[in-house]
């Protein structure tokens, strides 16, 4: 399957894609952990994302288009994957279309997690991510960590994100309804959007959503 997830951040996009992506054997490509692993290491695009990351802005197109397809060319998401954070604009959306088509390929479904506001930031203000990999997320009340500060996956430490800060998150806010909710419509058209209240306990919106791949 090859499975698009949208929605606004701390939706808890990378939450469920982790059980997704377990569920349905494919592997989970985030946008945002590459570019947070890439800026760990230090390396020349870690440091060029980080500005706008701060911000709360998009990198550019040119970086991030390369960066995900050359993920996607890797052998395990050879069956199928779950992008989380891509595409984020139309822009992105229309350069995977191309590159999807040229290998005839096509994606099976945009999942949509349809959360309101008020939520998305009692979720950002709790989120605790490990310094191991962004991916082992926790919420110090939703989801809380066996022991305070600890990573129950790998041991890391964890902390707070740097665009996690209120004035960020508005920013980030503001480009999601600017930028990305336009591809909703985009894959509308295609009629590929499934669209799932991200509300509840993360098992049960889990099994909410696996309901509606299924259909
Ligand atoms: P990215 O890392 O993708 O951030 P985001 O889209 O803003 O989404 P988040 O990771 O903040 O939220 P999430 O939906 O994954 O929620 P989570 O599962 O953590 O992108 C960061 C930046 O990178 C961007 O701003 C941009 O600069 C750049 N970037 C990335 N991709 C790009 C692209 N394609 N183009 C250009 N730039 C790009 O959950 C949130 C919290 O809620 C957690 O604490 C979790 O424990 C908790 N939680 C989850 N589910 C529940 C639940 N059901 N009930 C209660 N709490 C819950
Ligand atoms: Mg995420």
């Amino acid at each position: 399957m090859r499975i698009v997830l949208v929605g606004p951040p701390g939706a808890g996009k990378g939450t469920q894609a982790a059980f997704l992506a377990k569920n349905l054997d494919i592997p989970h490509i985030s946008t945002g952990d590459l570019f947070r692993a890439n800026i760990s290491q230090g390396t020349a695009l870690g440091v060029e994302a980080k500005g706008y990351m701060d911000r709360g802005e998009l990198v550019p197109d040119e970086v991030t288009i390369g960066m995900a397809q050359d993920r996607m060319k890797q052998d395990d998401a050879a069956n199928g994957f779950l992008l989380d954070g891509f595409p984020r604009n139309v822009a992105q959306a229309e350069a995977l279309d191309a590159v999807l088509k040229k290998d005839d390929m096509q994606l099976d479904a945009v999942l949509d997690l349809e959360v309101p506001e008020d939520e998305v930031v009692k979720r950002i203000a709790g989120r605790r991510i490990c310094r191991n990999d962004s991916a082992h997320v926790f919420h110090v009340e939703y989801n809380a960590p066996k022991t305070e500060g600890v990573c129950d996956v790998c041991g890391g430490e964890l902390y707070q994100r740097a665009d996690d800060s209120e004035e960020t998150v508005r920013t980030r806010l503001e480009v999601y309804h600017t930028q990305t909710e336009p591809i909703i419509d985009y894959y509308r058209a295609q009629n590929l959007v499934v669209t799932i209240s991200a509300l509840g306990k993360v098992d049960e919106v889990t099994a909410r959503a696996m309901d509606a791949l299924k259909k």
